[in-house]
């Protein structure tokens, strides 16, 4: 007997939805993990990272004083920050009011200014609520540094990325030079290891590993030997 269309249906089994959150060090592969798992499980992607990105470039072109918080809050009411799908790219790209901006939010310039930008309290209320939002529905994997700590504390699946420093820093390199072959491989050094030390030195929600994370060390490791094992264990926590 068809069940399609009787009062039966909401007995049929259902896949269970849930949240993974993916931090780490700059640098250590976050993006593409979280892109090949939601693909894989018909996920939303949502990298947290592009927020306070596009909100650096918003305070750069207005020159927002980071010191005036009067001035950081007024600048954050004006900035309005959407991810859509481009079907070419394969990828959920960030608008700022409108704009699309992805391109312009991976620049050296937004990279050397976005951990003071990430570090103020008022900036990181403002993207927390908008991403704890996105997660109402489950079904998303995020990527980020206080995703799995302040974001979604119960979420289901956390993952710790790392990396040793000198593969961090030669993926770094590789990704900016296609972009901008006058960089060197001591601007890139010294961004990442200025951002890490930011990141995990700063008041509000720093960098920190959950403590029901589990870690992921993927200097030696294929992404798909990564994305094998990370499938495991979201299976284990689907079933
Ligand atoms: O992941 P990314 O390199 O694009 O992130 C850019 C910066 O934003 C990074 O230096 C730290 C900050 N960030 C953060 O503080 N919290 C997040 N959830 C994501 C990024």
């Amino acid at each position: 007997m068809l069940l399609t269309g009787t009062p039966f249906l909401f007995l049929l089994p259902v896949a269970k939805k849930i949240i993974i959150t993916i931090d780490g060090w700059s640098s250590c592969g976050k993006s593409t993990l979280a892109k090949q798992l939601a693909k894989e499980l018909g996920y939303v992607y949502v990298d947290s990272g592009a927020m306070y990105r596009a909100i650096t470039l918003y305070f750069l072109r207005n020159n927002v004083d980071l010191g005036e918080k009067k001035e950081v809050k007024q600048a954050l009411k004006s900035i309005n920050l959407e991810f859509i799908y481009n079907a070419k790219s394969n990828n959920s790209e960030i608008y700022l009011n409108e704009e699309n901006v992805e391109y312009l939010i991976r620049d050296l310039i937004i990279a050397e200014k976005v951990s003071d930008v990430a570090a103020i309290k008022e900036v990181r209320e403002f993207a927390v609520a908008q991403q704890q939002k996105m997660g109402e529905k489950k079904g998303i994997v995020m990527d980020g540094r206080d995703i799995g700590t302040v974001v979604f504390p119960k979420a289901e699946l956390k993952i710790f990325m790392t990396a040793d420093n000198a593969i961090r820093v030669e993926r770094r390199f590789k990704e900016l030079y296609e972009k901008n072959p006058n960089i060197t491989i001591e601007e890139v050094k010294n961004n990442l290891e200025m951002r890490d030390y930011i990141d995990s030195h700063r008041e509000v929600s720093p960098l920190r590993q959950a403590k029901d994370a589990l870690e992921l060390d993927n200097s030696n490791i294929t992404p798909q030997q990564q994305l094998k094992l990370a499938l495991e264990w979201a299976s284990q926590k689907i079933k």
